[in-house]
């Protein structure tokens, strides 16, 4: 049981054919439904916290959260700084004892990418700290950067090699087709596979053994959460996520991390316009609070055990 980096979930993943899911955190009951989960599949899980998430509960409050989850479960878990804006801000997070940062240097020109991602790892290694990057452009929306659809470009692999030579990164996010948010597709659901095969095979020719890809923008929005909302008064119309057999693939090939919040959030909203509809007298927070967080817990056993397979990855 132990505060962890996420090498050696990593190289276990990659080698047992399944992926770790990282969950992003806000609040306590979001952390207790994550932890419940995987401990109850006996595995280790990611929980990965945002800039709005920092400016929302504090980094101080979230490390000593999971610091508890962690001395209650005794599972091994890693906390992850999801889409760091700056060297800043990943250098903060590091100083809170976070284990794992990523420096999200996409919407950048592609040496400034490189040069800043290179500095973070250079800090961060230093610290016994791991570090994500990201290379291509996901569409949807992520803390206040929105892009576009067409504003999405997906990761070249010769350059997925030579960003990964010239940073040191630890992982690398890339874009194959899924996108952050609700609303992932117009039409059919399609993820560039043979894009994620070449990026696997061109690092493995350039001598990196097994390296570790991140899927962002994974939520499957699963339909009973989207329908409980809208039998409950929500208005959440045309969404559609990543199917469960598509994240499995992934899980299978090279990608050791895949990043849910849309389904979480989904859940806990679900749960919550359930509770109030259903019990419109009641106001202790507890109830409704306790409600999603209940339904956090069996959605993200679901996750661990038939989308990300990591179940008994504390064995
Ligand atoms: O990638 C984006 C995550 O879903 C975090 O979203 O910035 O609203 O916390 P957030
Ligand atoms: P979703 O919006 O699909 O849950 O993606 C979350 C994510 O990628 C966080 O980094
Ligand atoms: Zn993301």
């Amino acid at each position: 049981m132990a505060l962890v980096t996420t090498k050696e979930m990593f190289e276990k993943a990659y080698r047992g054919g399944y992926a770790i899911g990282a969950f992003n955190i806000n609040n306590m009951e979001i952390i207790q439904g994550v932890v419940a989960a995987a401990k109850a599949q006996n595995s280790a899980v990611i929980l990965q916290v945002s800039k709005s998430a920092l400016k929302y509960a504090h980094p101080l409050y979230l490390k000593k959260m999971v610091d508890a989850a962690i001395e209650e479960t005794g599972l091994d878990i890693a906390l992850h700084l999801d889409h760091g804006p700056s060297f800043e801000v990943c250098k903060d997070c590091i100083s809170y004892g976070f284990t794992s940062v990523m420096y999200d240097g996409s919407h950048l020109d592609y040496e400034e990418n490189v040069r800043t991602t290179r500095e973070v790892v250079e800090y961060a290694h230093a610290r016994g700290v791991v570090v994500e990057a990201e290379l291509g452009k996901l569409a949807g929306v992520e803390d206040d950067v929105k892009v576009s659809a067409e504003g999405a470009t997906y990761t070249d692999p010769d350059q997925a090699v030579d960003f990964v030579k010239r940073t040191g990164v630890d992982s690398l996010a890339i874009a194959i087709g899924t996108s952050h948010g609700a609303y992932k597709f117009k039409g059919e659901a399609k993820l560039d596979f043979d894009r994620l095969e070449t990026i696997t095979k061109k690092l493995e020719e350039a001598g990196f053994h097994h390296f570790p890809i991140v899927l962002h923008g994974a939520s499957s929005v699963d339909e009973s959460s989207v329908a409980t909302c809208n039998q409950y008064g929500g208005q959440i119309n045309g969404a559609k996520g990543v199917p469960a057999e598509m994240l499995r693939k992934a899980a299978s090939m090279a990608v050791c991390k895949i990043n849910m919040d849309t389904d979480i959030r989904l859940a806990m909203t679900a749960a919550i316009r359930k509770e109030f509809a259903e019990n419109p007298s009641a106001f202790d927070p507890r109830g409704y609070l306790g409600a999603g967080r209940d339904l956090i817990a069996s959605l993200v056993e679901g996750k661990i055990r038939d989308v990300v397979g990591s179940t008994n990855s504390m064995d």
